[in-house]
């Protein structure tokens, strides 16, 4: 049978047989053998893997079950460049020794910690007693798992948004929005870039879309692999000593506010010229802004230069 699913983020289809369940399908067919396999019935935990957000059993799951599913392995946790907050913290605990349970008891954890960043000892211990460890002990397991969580605690990671900037100038090899820009066209008239614009060719294979917030939240598939998240920016705003006003006020009222993606348009027309100086390897840009020095160091860090390189 075909089976289609996204795995690790990307869409995969495999032809299986009915019978073949998911972890056979991830080491054998996909060759991520990064899940393990150790009873096979369901009871040992090493072959668990997240499926829409949830950690599941992969030695008890069909392979066709997973049609349409969103599959994490513990080789999706992690990019080439980093090791997930969680990998680095049972290094650092020693929680592993033979390291067979380690991908279970990682996808394990991490599903915890993405719905629960402060799952507390108990929380952690009975969220991974379905993961049998026979070398390690699991005072380590449950100590790393503590220390990861912070990194899961999306308002104590560094502002998204100050620290990188991830809007490529032109889409490379993912094109992550409809309308992105995905190439330039310079001609000696219109016409000729018109002439251009119809030479290009595209190759492109349809993702499924990420339709909500909600969805967009789980992470599962990320716009930027080396983000972690799809939260743009995670920001904490406070002024004067806000518990004290809180503790003297007659009435308080806690809520939740969400409000849809909205963004600043301007009702006059704008335009800017950018003019680059190849000899001093610096970019002079002319434009309308409020925030001249915030827009220079954005733009510098877009392209690769130092906030002097770039006049606004
Ligand atoms: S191999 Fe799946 S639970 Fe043991
Ligand atoms: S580290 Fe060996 S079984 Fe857990």
């Amino acid at each position: 049978m075909r089976v289609s699913f996204r795995i690790n983020g990307d869409p995969v289809a495999v032809d299986v047989e009915p019978r073949l369940h998911l972890a056979d399908c991830l080491r054998d067919v996909l060759s991520l053998t990064g899940t393990h396999l150790g009873c096979e019935h369901g009871a040992c935990g090493a072959c668990t893997v997240i499926v829409d957000g949830a950690a599941i059993r992969a030695c008890l799951m069909l392979t066709v079950q997973a049609e349409g599913a969103s599959v994490v392995t513990v080789e999706g946790l992690s990019s080439d460049e980093a090791l997930n907050p969680l990998q680095t913290a049972f290094r650092k605990h020693h929680a592993l020794q033979c390291g067979f349970c380690t991908p279970g008891m990682l996808t394990t954890a991490h599903a915890l910690l993405t719905d629960e960043p402060d799952a507390d000892a108990d929380r952690i211990r009975s969220a991974l007693s379905g993961n049998l460890c026979r070398c390690t002990g699991y005072i380590p397991i449950v100590d790393a798992v503590l220390e990861a969580r912070a990194a899961y605690r999306k308002a104590d990671k560094p502002l998204p948004g100050t620290e990188r900037f991830l809007q490529p100038v032109i889409a490379a090899d993912r094109v992550r929005y409809v309308g992105e820009p995905l190439a330039v066209v310079l001609g000696d008239s219109p016409a000729l870039a018109e002439d251009g614009v119809g030479a290009i060719a595209l190759d492109i294979a349809e993702l499924p879309p990420v339709p909500d917030r909600h969805a967009s939240g789980r992470g599962e598939i990320l716009l930027f692999e080396g983000a972690g998240t799809n939260a743009a920016m995670v920001f904490t705003g406070g002024k004067g000593d806000a518990d004290a006003a809180f503790r003297d006020a007659d009435y308080v009222r806690s809520d939740r506010f969400a409000v849809q993606r909205y963004t600043a348009l301007p009702m006059e027309p704008r335009g800017v010229l950018a003019e680059w100086d190849a000899a001093r390897g610096r970019m002079t840009v002319l434009g309308a802004a409020k925030v001249p020095f915030f827009n220079r160091d954005t733009l510098a860090a877009m392209l690769g230069l130092s906030p002097g390189d770039h006049r606004r």
